[in-house]
């Protein structure tokens, strides 16, 4: 094993699966993946940014390793997590006659990794998949936990299904070439680990988290492993969301859902960025109601301002008034039984999943929230 390369696991039982992380472990993919064939074969899929930098060095490595493949670049951003997207990749793996036992790679963001995930679910009525994340979004939280998802016109992430990946293999040194703004929007989901259950690591974010996105290898490296580790435990613990655990990955998406809803999921508010205004409105309302210390919500704020994310409605671009937003919420696929729970907070690190506080009260806070 290389020495830089640190091995995780996932732990699932029968599908348990490892995680590899380590500089330059796309260029050594084929050996951690000829392992697991059944035929020296395998099918690349990526889009057309990742592609120039990374599809040859991938390639050559499963040449190296004996392994034939035949790769598909597809459109860059959410379109190609579509229907459309879904039967184009699936009608290409069929037509390159994939087969149950055969591994398909994912190289690239959360889009290349949900879309063939997905694909791979149903495809032959499933076969294995490897995730190779190339944003920092992907590595510390898409990649791993096996949610995969389309989109349809109803709403985002509305067709999918849990299939776990064999393998993900992460190299941070991908992020060299990931545009500034895609890296904040990944760093958002880190710092979400911090505030879940771990207020020494949100400590580490604050001291930290500028040095990481200013291309600090050992703080990319310390922070990918972390959040990866701590994603790992969740998923093992509730798989399916089913018991108040993976739900907790939810903090700021609630509120970052609405966001994303006015500003029509468009490159307006990236995902992440619309999670970091979620998060600080997620302290401030748990401090209005009394159940975070309004130092904790003002903390959260300040280091995300300082990284260059939203905390507000005017940081994230949106001038609705509260019923608009929470009219959003209230069609968040979360939704149960007519109530929308919450991820809410006593304080930083000790989030907590309620549905105790109506969406009327969510409107109020938004409201005072406007023009902040
Ligand atoms: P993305 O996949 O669209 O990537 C962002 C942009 O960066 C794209 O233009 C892409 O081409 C480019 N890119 C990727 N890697 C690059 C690199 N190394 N160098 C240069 N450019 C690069 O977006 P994302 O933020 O990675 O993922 C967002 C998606 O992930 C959404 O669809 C969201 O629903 C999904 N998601 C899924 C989960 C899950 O658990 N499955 C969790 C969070 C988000
Ligand atoms: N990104 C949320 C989850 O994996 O559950």
């Amino acid at each position: 094993m290389d020495a830089a390369m640190q091995r995780l696991t996932v732990d699932l039982g029968k599908r348990s699966y490892p995680i590899l992380i380590g500089d330059g472990l796309i260029g050594d993919i084929g050996a951690h993946v000829a392992p697991l064939l059944k035929r020296p074969r395998t099918m690349i899929v990526t889009d057309a940014h990742v592609a120039p930098h990374y599809l040859a060095a991938v390639e050559a490595s499963f040449a190296k390793a004996g392994v034939a493949t035949s790769s598909l670049i597809l459109d860059p951003g959410e379109g190609s997590k579509s229907w459309a997207g879904l039967a184009r990749l699936t009608e290409w793996l069929i037509g390159e006659g994939v087969e149950r036992s055969d591994h398909v790679v994912a190289l690239g963001g959360g889009v290349i990794g949900d879309l063939v995930g997905f694909a791979c679910a149903i495809v032959k009525r499933g076969c294995a998949f490897v995730q190779v994340p190339t944003t920092l979004l992907a590595q510390v939280d898409s990649s791993v936990g096996g949610k995969t998802a389309i989109n349809v016109a109803a709403g985002k992430n509305l067709i999918g299904s849990f299939h776990q990946p064999a393998l993900v293999v992460i190299d941070p040194a991908t992020l060299a070439t990931l545009p500034r703004r895609e890296l904040g929007a990944g760093y958002a989901e880190v710092v979400k680990y911090g505030l879940i259950d771990d207020a020494d690591f949100f400590a580490w974010c604050e001291a930290h988290g500028a040095a990481l996105l200013a291309g600090d290898g050992a703080a990319r490296h310390h922070a990918i492993a972390h959040s990866v580790a701590a994603k790992a435990r969740i998923v093992a613990a509730d798989e399916r969301e089913t018991q108040d655990v993976r739900a907790l990955l939810n903090l700021g998406h609630s509120f970052g859902h609405a966001l994303e809803a006015e500003t029509g999921y468009s490159d307006k508010l990236l995902h992440g960025e619309a999670v970091a205004a979620g998060m600080a409105l997620a302290h401030r309302f748990s401090a209005a109601q009394g159940l975070c210390p309004a130092a904790d919500a003002a903390r959260v704020a300040a280091h995300l301002a300082a990284v260059g994310l939203p905390h507000d409605l005017s940081g994230a671009g949106v001038d609705a008034d509260g019923e608009t937003l929470a009219a959003h919420m209230a069609h968040d696929k979360k939704v149960r039984g007519g109530k929308l729970p919450l991820i809410l907070t006593r304080g930083i690190g000790q989030s907590f999943v309620t549905d105790a506080y109506g969406l009327d009260k969510v409107a109020a806070f938004l409201d005072g929230e406007r023009g902040r």
